[in-house]
């Protein structure tokens, strides 16, 4: 295959920060990180974007609610304790880029693409009445509402009229309606006919694609006063992401057009209407795929924390572990449907599946091969073909029924797969009755078949779960001393060499007391989950005091950061290049990796002490100290705003 063919980019809605994520929010973004961490196991160069829509009017009324300004506010909530990028960081997303809509870059590139579009007549000046819902930043015409009230969230809307800008969406009604019925650009296929029917054949009106009523967006550079509609500025994103009309980065030309967006059902009108109708005004390439995937609800309804469900995914994940909320997420619902969510049904699916059936048996064939073998196997080993075939069989070709159900977003299906070959190797051992066979010092040659046999389906089970559970495959793969988990070694029957040897470990999935969980779910829900105002910790001793002189020795510089990235195998560190204002770029490593991705650094202006002598940390040289401020678990870089220049100093 050759290189360009070998590129996938994948990416998720970016999300709306007017509240906490809740596990809804959550379930698109680690299918994602599962179809991206599966494609970079077959070999693909993968881009996995991500990010955070924060313009529009809700944002603005929220800030203003809280007496903040909308940048403070998303900043909270996107960079703050417990926000975005700290859940993603926890749920272990591999994004590979995070994009902000409130990004310089993209703002800039926003205004350009806005501009175009009117230069060539797609976008005009008209007078906008309607109905907008707010919650939903969605303009709608009367004709649209549902019993009078929002058709996505059956909110009430409020009559709106205004001068605003229009994009020609009804030009591209007969181009969007051919490239939804006579391709696979949508899927599932059934959402085609609800957009055809309810959207396209109803008669696609023109679109109000700017607004004057509030100021929180991106500004028309030629028309002071209006801001462009958030979801021209939001779907965008796709592209200047890439570099498209910005010089941030420059992998446009490679990644588009984008190989499939992944998006909640009820936003798939935009996806699949608006979006292909705005390239085609752009004369950009088109996304291979939109894929709009279910809603999980509670009780049939919206997710909401009122209704007696733990649906934080923090509070979750601390209780069950990362492996076992992402697993239960895509094991549980099909992906193209809707599914009910119940904390309960997350305790059933641990329990059955990954504490009764992986879990049990992975800690029991280690526990054999450990009583048996004293944890090596022999090289002589007995195949019996009318008691191993089927196993052997069915774990050989388990990589081909996963592959199929993988490229076709099955999720759930794939994870059937695995399951099914598990369950079988369960049944082995009881068929083999490995305890018996010990009992005769001639079965010796047979047991240690019958082990290498699960061995063997541990492996290519374990190794197929790693888009899944990525830590939890590594260590399975670990305990049972397999150290190839590429996709090449899971397509063959036999990797383990013979004398495999085994490391025996903590069970991997305790079981849950379901009865005494949910009542502590529940006794959870009922209180607030996080005190009011959190206990803060005592701030340091004083030091002694020092003389004007001896502060007069620091010297601390403004710094631009070049680039940063995580230094290998360390989890503390941050490798810094700065341009310190001389004509030579400054190593500095800091041990924030904890606090900041590297990413959400670069560029930024920070402040460094710059005559400490250079000393080695994990091999590398580190010329100076980059100044933050620490109070118990809380750390941020001293930052400055941009305009300052590099080499200023701190007087
Ligand atoms: N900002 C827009 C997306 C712009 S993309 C160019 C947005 N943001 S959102 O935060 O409101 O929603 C983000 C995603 O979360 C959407 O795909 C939405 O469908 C998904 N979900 C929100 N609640 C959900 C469930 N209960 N279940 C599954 N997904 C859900 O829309």
């Amino acid at each position: 295959m050759c290189d360009s063919c070998k590129k996938f980019y994948i990416t998720t809605p970016i999300y709306y920060p007017s509240d906490k994520l809740h596990i809804g929010h959550t379930y698109c973004t680690v299918a994602t990180d599962a179809m991206a961490r599966y494609k970079r196991l077959r070999g693909y160069d993968v881009l996995f974007l991500t990010g955070t829509d924060e313009h529009g009017q809700k944002i603005e009324t929220r800030a203003k609610e809280a007496g903040i300004t909308p940048q403070q506010f998303v900043d909270n909530i996107v960079t703050g304790e417990k926000g975005v990028l700290d859940l993603w960081k926890l749920m272990n997303i591999s994004y590979d880029r995070f994009i902000r809509t409130t990004d310089d870059y993209h703002v800039a590139a926003i205004q350009k693409i806005f501009k175009k579009m009117y230069e060539k007549g797609d976008i005009y000046k008209g007078k906008y009445e309607g109905m907008y819902c707010t919650p939903c930043e969605s303009f709608w015409t009367q004709s649209q509402l549902k019993d009078g009230k929002c058709p996505d969230c059956g909110r009430d809307c409020q009559p709106a009229e205004e001068e605003a800008y229009f994009f020609r969406l009804s030009k591209y009604a007969q181009p969007v309606r051919d490239l939804l019925t006579n391709t696979d650009f949508l899927e599932p296929r059934s959402r085609v006919n609800e957009m055809v029917n309810n959207f396209i054949d109803a008669g696609l009106e023109d679109l109000c694609v700017s607004r004057t009523s509030f100021t929180w967006g991106v500004p028309v550079d030629f028309d002071p006063g209006h801001v462009v509609y958030v979801w021209v500025d939001a779907l965008f994103n796709y592209t200047t992401a890439l570099g498209f009309l910005n010089d941030k980065y420059e992998d446009y030309a490679k990644y588009w057009p984008a190989d499939v967006h992944f998006v909640g059902k009820e936003i798939v009108r935009f996806h699949s209407i608006i979006w292909p109708a705005m390239l085609m005004s752009m004369e950009m390439p088109l996304p291979k795929k939109v894929y709009g995937h279910g809603w999980l609800l509670l009780d049939g309804g919206k997710m909401s924390k009122s209704k007696g469900n733990v649906v934080d995914p923090q509070v979750l994940a601390d209780r069950y572990g990362v492996d076992a909320l992402r697993f239960f997420l895509l094991r549980s619902f099909p992906f193209g449907s809707d599914g009910n969510f119940s904390n309960e049904l997350l305790i059933s699916c641990i329990n059955t599946d990954l504490a009764n059936d992986i879990g049990n048996l992975v800690s029991r064939t280690v526990a054999m091969v450990q009583k048996y073998f004293g944890g090596t196997l022999p090289a002589e080993q007995n195949y019996d073909a009318e008691k191993d075939d089927e196993l052997v069989k069915l774990a050989s070709g388990l990589w081909e029924r996963y592959e199929k159900q993988m490229e076709a977003y099955a999720f759930q299906n794939a994870l059937a797969e695995i399951f099914a070959v598990i369950s079988r190797a369960n049944k082995y051992i009881d068929e083999n009755a490995p305890w018996i066979l010990a009992k005769d010092e001639a079965n010796k040659p047979r047991l240690a078949k019958v082990m290498y046999h699960l061995l063997e389906t541990i492996r290519i089970c374990a190794g197929l779960l790693q888009p899944f559970m990525p830590a939890t495959s590594e260590e399975i793969l670990r305990r049972i001393g397999a150290e190839d988990g590429s996709w090449e070694a899971l397509c063959s029957f036999g990797g383990l060499k013979a004398e495999a040897t085994v490391t025996a470990g903590p069970a991997l999935f305790p079981r849950i007391d379901a009865q005494k969980e949910l009542e502590e779910l529940e006794a959870l829900n009922a209180k607030p989950q996080e005190p009011e105002t959190p206990a803060e910790d005592p701030l340091p001793e004083p030091l002694p005091p020092i003389c004007f002189d001896d502060f007069c020795k620091v010297e601390m510089t403004v710094v631009k950061v070049l680039e940063c990235e995580n230094v290998k195998k360390s989890d503390k560190l941050l490798k810094f290049t700065l341009n310190d204002g001389t004509d030579t770029p400054r190593q500095i490593l800091s041990g924030i990796a904890k606090y900041y991705k590297p990413e959400e650094l670069i560029g930024k202006t920070l402040v460094a002490v710059t005559n400490l002598p250079p000393r080695k940390m994990m091999g590398r040289e580190s010329c100076g100290m980059i100044l933050s401020a620490e109070r118990g678990d809380k750390l941020q870089v001293v930052m400055l705003d941009d305009s300052i220049p590099a080499g200023a100093r701190l007087v």
